[in-house]
């Protein structure tokens, strides 16, 4: 009889509302090109930022069975939104048939143990924003911590279209970044798995007098320790790459190519029907 394969060899889960995840899934990628991955954006609902939590979680469920259906060791939420309204939901319903990873959780962790950080800033989709979950964790670490949290919903949309490192996106950006919530902060979260797309324009606005987190590879690196310390990391050679949306664009298509380094075939899976 064959042996059984080892269950570091079942793939990786991750899903978004659309694109943005793949920033996540990126980084993934790149610290363990061993892992297989399983990526699903749900681009027919697509922004989730502005959706409610109910209809979120419900999306998410579905979409967790999904990616459970490949037999996934685990699943990582590449989207603030889903993280700040459904990891509890979705951890639930997932029990004990894969670990679940939110990108909250590490960044939190990883802003609140730098020296001097004291002025935190959070920018994301007023789905994140307004379940103020950032500030809630951030709080709990470190009572010294201040949290400014300001909702930009035009960046997402905005990256989804490909409008980044023009001028639109400029003026959008100084615009949001110049409001007097975020005057003082010494620290900037890039609450939202789009923008690490615009990271650049965000550090030529600041020149430096801010120090800016994203969740792209905080997070990857959060996944490995995770992977490692269940003895689930993989050391042979990854499987085939799936990545699923429920609604085909070509806008999404292109963006894919920047967003995701590898090489993917998109194919589309209509979870909703
Ligand atoms: N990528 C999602 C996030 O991290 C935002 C996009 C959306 O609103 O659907 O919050």
């Amino acid at each position: 009889m064959p042996r059984p394969a080892h269950p570091s060899s079942r793939p990786l889960g991750i899903f978004d509302s659309g694109i943005g995840g793949l920033t996540v899934a990126n980084a993934i990628h790149e610290l363990m090109p061993n892992e297989t991955l399983i990526y699903f954006g749900d681009t027919a609902h697509l922004p989730y930022g502005d959706k409610s939590p109910e209809a979120i979680r419900k999306w998410s469920v579905v979409i967790s069975d999904f990616l459970l259906s490949f037999n996934c060791k685990a699943i990582v939420i590449a989207c603030n939104s889903i993280s700040s309204v459904a990891y509890d939901t979705v951890k639930k319903h997932v029990g004990n048939k894969a670990i679940v990873i939110n990108v909250i959780d590490p960044v939190v962790d990883y802003v609140s143990a730098q020296a001097g950080t004291k002025n935190v800033g959070v920018i994301g989709t007023k789905a994140t924003i307004k379940s103020d979950v950032y500030a809630a964790k951030l709080k709990a670490r470190s009572k010294k911590i201040g949290v400014s949290s300001l909702a930009t919903p035009l960046l997402a949309p905005m990256i989804e279209e490909g409008f980044f490192n023009n001028k639109i996106s400029k003026t959008i950006i100084n615009d949001y970044l110049s409001r007097p919530k975020l005057k003082n902060i010494d620290s900037l979260i890039l609450g939202c798995t789009h923008y690490p797309l615009i990271r650049p324009e965000i550090e030529q606005y600041y020149k430096g007098r801010v120090q800016i987190f994203d969740s792209a590879r905080i997070v990857a690196h959060h996944v490995q320790w995770v992977l490692d310390e269940q003895q689930l990391l993989h050391q042979g050679k990854a499987g085939k790459h799936r990545f699923f949306i429920s609604d085909f664009t070509s806008s999404f298509e292109m963006s894919t190519k920047i967003f995701f380094k590898g090489k993917v075939k998109l194919e589309q899976k209509n979870l909703w029907k």
